[in-house]
């Protein structure tokens, strides 16, 4: 699955930041992967959601190829079409208002932190977001990820930022006040081990929100792009955010961040207040474009939700054999939770037999298969389960 002396020369070149699984990859297509022996492999994370349309899907592809020949990147002292058609597509398909690219999901975070505090001035320093939610690892991102084990290590924080139960929406109505400039929030928190939060806290969060005269921000960037079934989680929960962060598989696997706004507030952040150098690239907004072009096509969606919905029952039928306690899932957004804190050994012994998915917790297994997984793989992954999880 792995050469060993590829694994000896990662150790002694690159930082011990993460816990990689054992196998290293040289190809992919679709929900497919092949290790250096041929070896195929189900991919049912999909690069935590980064690569919705499937690995190196031909429309991507193709658009990389024909960008990468003639411009790659500029920085953000000129025009380039490609950037201002992928802004025009996710404005026109959301909250209508103007763009911002970044390169990541913790750069979108912090770019609505800081049109959030902008807008907000000095009379509104403070957040409110949800415990347990996950938004980056920067300083600012980290400082809304409700995660104290992940802030401890790397204190002071980013002042003012408060976290509430996302099942507490008395907590939420008592944090949210005349100061508070933001609340943001995921509609399904992913990392955590995806646990949706309830519609009524979503919009008690609008809600508040408007009494107050805060943001409401939402973090789109593991719900986002059909992952769930709708283009974005926010359309099915009822309300429509001031903001949302995106990333992950804008890019079809190149890296790529947004924030959009609501027209009322997207012309907050002005020239100076905020940038990045290799934000907006052509190839990265080509290879973006043409992975919205795919994501966005209502028979995907309906084919999330039709696929989303088996595989729940099937975890579902894992949980009343006693092989689970829980399945949770919205679209192809899913996990279950062990009886036991087997879930390394499970997510080691699914490798094992061809499948990849993460363990979120020592008891929780996340699933994000590419979109466009076949059936017969998603078939094949809860048999599979459902055998591992009988031995471990
Ligand atoms: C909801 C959410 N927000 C933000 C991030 C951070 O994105 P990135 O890893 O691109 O910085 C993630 C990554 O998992 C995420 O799931």
């Amino acid at each position: 699955m792995i050469d060993e002396v590829l694994v000896q020369r990662e150790a002694a070149a690159l930082m011990p930041t993460y816990r990689r699984q054992q196998v290293g990859f040289v190809r992919g297509e679709g929900a497919s992967l092949w290790d250096a022996e041929g070896r195929r492999y189900v991919d049912c994370m999909a690069g935590i959601s980064m690569n919705n349309v499937g690995h190196c899907h031909p429309a991507v592809v193709a658009a990389v190829r024909e960008q990468a020949g003639r411009l790659i990147n500029t920085s953000n002292l000129y025009y380039t079409e490609p950037m201002i058609a992928l802004a025009e597509w996710i404005r026109d398909n959301s909250l209508g208002g103007r763009v911002f690219f970044c390169n990541s999901g913790a750069e979108a975070s912090e770019a609505a932190l800081k049109l959030a505090r902008k807008r907000g001035g000095p009379a509104r320093p403070e957040v409110v977001a949800l415990a347990d939610g996950f938004h980056g690892r920067t300083y600012g991102a980290l400082s809304l990820t409700g995660q104290p084990s992940k802030q401890e290590p790397f204190a002071p924080l980013v002042p003012g930022v408060r976290h509430v139960d996302r099942d507490d929406p008395a907590g939420l109505a008592a944090a949210v006040g005349d100061r508070t400039c933001a609340i943001v929030l995921e509609i399904v928190q992913g990392e955590v081990g995806v646990f949706p939060v309830a519609d009524e806290v979503v919009r008690l969060a609008r809600e508040l929100a408007d009494r107050h005269g805060a943001l409401l921000i939402v973090d789109e960037i593991q719900t986002g792009l059909s992952r769930t079934g709708p283009l974005f989680a926010y359309q099915e929960a009822g309300i429509v955010p001031d903001v949302m962060c995106l990333a992950k598989s804008l890019g079809g696997g190149l890296p790529i961040g947004a924030i959009v706004a609501r027209p009322e507030h997207d012309a907050v952040l002005q020239p100076g207040d905020h940038g990045s150098t290799f934000a907006g690239s052509p190839l990265a907004c080509a290879a973006g474009l043409a992975a919205c072009g795919v994501l966005g096509d209502p028979v995907l969606q309906a084919s999330v939700r039709d696929k989303g919905a088996r595989l729940l029952d099937g975890l579902r039928g894992l949980v009343a054999d006693g092989l689970a306690t829980e399945a949770r899932g919205r679209g192809l957004m899913c996990a279950i939770d062990l009886p036991r804190p087997r879930a390394a050994a499970a997510t080691e012994a699914l490798l094992g037999e061809g499948f990849l998915v993460n363990n979120t917790s020592p008891r929780t297994i996340r699933m994000l298969p590419p979109l466009v997984i076949d059936q017969g793989d998603l078939d094949d992954l809860v048999a599979v389960l459902r055998r591992v999880l009988a031995g471990v």
